[in-house]
C-alpha cells in the first residue's frame, strides 16, 4: 500500500512482472484486488476539462487504474478531501463504499478502467452531495 486515505480507501503499489520485453501487471480477485469481480467497465476518449463521478455507492466496492494517460480522483468520506494522482498503470485506487468521489484532468491519452464488485445498479448510487453527508455523519454518530 502506497497510502491510506480512509476506510476503504487507499492506493497501492500493483506487483509487476517485468522483463526485457515489457511489463505486465496481473490483477486477481481476492488476492490483489479484495472483493470478488462482478463488472469492468473504462472511461476513455476522455474529452479535456470534462469531470465525471460526483457520487458515492451505498455498498459498492471499486478498484481504478489509469492504464494509459492519467487522471486525478478526488475522494471525500465527508470529512476529508484527498485528490489522488493516477499518472501509472502501476497504481491501483481502492473504491470502496460511501467515499464521494470526483474524476477530473483526464489526459487525452487517458484510459481509466474500473473493476467493480457488483452490476451496474442506479439504485447503489448516492448523486447528491448532501445526501452522501447526511448519511456518512449519520452512520459516524451511530
Ligand atoms: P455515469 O454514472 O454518468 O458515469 P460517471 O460516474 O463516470 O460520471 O454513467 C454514464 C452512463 O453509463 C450512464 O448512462 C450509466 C451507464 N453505465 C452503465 O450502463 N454501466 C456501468 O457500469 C456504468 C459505470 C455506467
Amino acid at each position: 500500500m502506497i497510502e491510506d486515505f480512509f476506510p476503504g480507501c487507499a492506493l497501492y503499489r500493483h506487483p509487476v512482472h517485468a522483463d526485457p520485453r515489457g511489463k505486465l501487471i496481473a490483477l486477481e480477485q481476492m488476492r490483489t484486488v479484495p472483493f470478488d469481480i462482478a463488472r469492468v467497465y473504462y472511461l476513455f476518449a476522455n474529452a479535456t476539462g470534462q469531470e465525471r463521478g460526483f457520487h458515492a455507492h451505498r455498498a459498492l466496492h471499486q478498484w481504478a487504474v489509469c492504464v494509459s494517460g492519467s487522471c486525478r480522483i478526488l475522494v471525500d468520506d465527508g470529512r476529508k478531501r484527498h485528490d489522488i494522482l493516477l499518472d501509472s498503470p502501476e497504481l491501483g485506487l481502492h473504491l470502496g463504499p460511501m467515499i464521494w468521489h470526483e474524476m477530473r484532468d483526464f489526459s487525452p491519452d487517458s484510459v481509466l478502467l474500473v473493476l467493480a464488485s457488483a452490476h451496474y445498479d442506479e439504485a447503489d448510487y448516492l448523486r447528491d452531495y448532501d445526501e452522501f453527508l447526511a448519511l456518512v455523519r449519520h452512520e459516524t454518530r451511530a
